[in-house]
């Protein structure tokens, strides 16, 4: 179930330093990819199957193969946001193993031909992002990042940049934006970042897991690596676990390994005289899953097929002594603040969205809103210009589904105790939506 990769050495003291680092066996697959031609790195990333760990999980040696070949300006961004609630792997990586992140882009930039690469990390992560700083110093002054990389033909800058803390920067196009200088708006897509990306050239751009697992791939062989998970799911992840479990935290996992086991095996389960549920399998945007479907195998393509994501790969476990109710809303609450407002369905949505769940518990709603607040959400996805939208109808929506009689009796639990003994006539659904804003 558990297998180490990623989480190999993370408790060695000083791992940070590069003296550990390096007698771990650090930046001995940097030597090794050096000492092949990009082509064959990029072929050592393709034969592993290794799918992107920041959210959509899209294979990353294809992505890396998009960017176009010849001698012109191309950038590696390192998607260090990791905004998603819930999920808090890519923290654990940077204040743990600055090195390996480091060491992944070094071998990355260097089978896609780039000269230039960002590590954008988020404006909260002051600590991670000094460890990494400091890091990068050292790294520079051994000749493993910079001018001509160990004595190869190669070199590599490399810089650390800081966010001011906008989920929206974690998409990436945003991210590219905020980079640039500029307010951090997605972009319309196509153009795709791998011909047009930052200040208009061929970028790639990966998540820090994404980038951390490269060392290993090159230190193993791509298929050797691929031997462990899944046909179409391969390799180690990480899972941030929270939320009603008794032992809450980053657990590096075989994909393919059984939800249940993550959950109760090395999470602990809900709390004493507890039960699950709902869980979020991919942070809060993954539609919500119950406790039918503990048995799942935790892989991308069985989340899939389950009607949810895996997402960034955080679990997010809601035991019964909660209402289905104050989740929703916490979910809405959290994309209307985060959304950036550029596009109606997503701006207005989200803001409808949250005050029908507060007309519900304010026992002003009728079971009519349900169907209201559902084609809301209908209505939100597939129709915005980047995924956020999607992001807070997807669970939305999966709660109202699967969750429906306990809303409708929450509705009429409220409206009771509201006791409507006064002769106000009550606002419409329409109502409330036209003075939502
Ligand atoms: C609203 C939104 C927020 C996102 N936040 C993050 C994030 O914090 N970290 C991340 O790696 N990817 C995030 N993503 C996904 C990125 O757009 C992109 O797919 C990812 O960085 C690609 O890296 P990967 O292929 O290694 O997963 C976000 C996407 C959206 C739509
Ligand atoms: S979906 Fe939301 S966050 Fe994305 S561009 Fe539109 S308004 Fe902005």
């Amino acid at each position: 179930m558990t297998q180490h990769l990623l989480f190999k050495d993370i408790d060695e003291p000083r791992l940070t330093t590069l003296e550990v680092y390096r007698r771990r066996g650090g930046y001995a697959a940097s030597e090794r990819a050096l000492a092949m031609e990009p082509a064959a790195v990029l072929a050592e990333l393709n034969a592993s199957g290794l799918r992107g760990r920041g959210g959509a999980g899209f294979p990353m040696g294809r992505k890396a193969s998009f960017l176009p070949k010849g001698d012109m300006p191309k950038y590696l961004v390192c998607n260090a946001d990791e905004s998603e609630p819930g999920t808090f792997k890519d923290r654990e990586l940077m204040q743990k193993t600055p090195h390996t992140l480091i060491e992944g882009i070094a071998i990355t930039a260097y089978a896609v031909g780039a000269n230039r690469s960002y590590i954008y990390i988020r404006g909260e992560y002051e600590l991670q992002a000094d460890i990494l700083e400091a890091a990068l110093e050292e790294a520079k002054a051994a000749g493993l990042v910079g001018d001509r990389i160990l004595g190869s033909g190669f070199s590599l800058e490399l810089w650390v940049h800081r966010g001011a803390g906008a989920y929206i920067c974690g998409e990436e196009t945003a991210l590219l934006d905020s980079l640039e200088g500029k307010r951090g708006n997605p972009r319309l897509k196509p153009p795709f970042p791998a011909n047009q990306g930052l200040y208009q050239g061929p970028t790639l751009i990966n998540n820090v897991e994404t980038l951390a697992t490269v060392p290993h791939i090159i230190a193993m062989g791509g298929e050797e690596y691929a031997r462990i998970g899944t046909e179409t799911s391969t390799g180690t992840k990480l899972v941030s676990i929270s939320g009603n479990v008794r032992r809450p935290g980053n657990y590096e996992i075989e994909l393919g390994t059984p939800s249940r086991e993550l959950i109760y095996d090395l999470a602990g389960g809900p709390p004493p005289g507890r039960d699950v549920k709902l869980w979020f399998p991919g942070g809060s945007s993954s539609p919500v899953l119950t406790k039918d479907d503990l048995d799942l195998a935790y892989d991308f393509d069985t989340m899939a097929k389950a009607g949810t994501m895996l997402g960034s790969g955080a679990i997010i476990v809601v035991d019964d002594s909660n209402s289905v109710v104050d989740v929703a809303l916490k979910v809405a609450k959290f994309y209307r603040h985060e959304s950036c407002g550029k596009c109606t369905p997503c701006r207005e949505g989200t803001n409808w969205t949250v005050k029908m769940i507060e007309r519900i518990r304010s026992g002003e709603a009728t079971p009519m809103d349900l169907d209201i607040m559902a084609s809301v959400q209908t209505n939100i996805i597939g129709h915005c210009l980047c995924v956020l939208g999607d992001a807070m109808a997807m669970p939305i929506g999966s709660m109202i589904e699967k969750f429906r009689p306990e809303f409708e009796e929450y509705i009429e639990a409220r409206r009771r105790e509201a006791d409507l003994g006064s002769n106000e006539p009550l606002e419409t659904p329409l109502q409330v939506l036209q003075g939502a804003r």
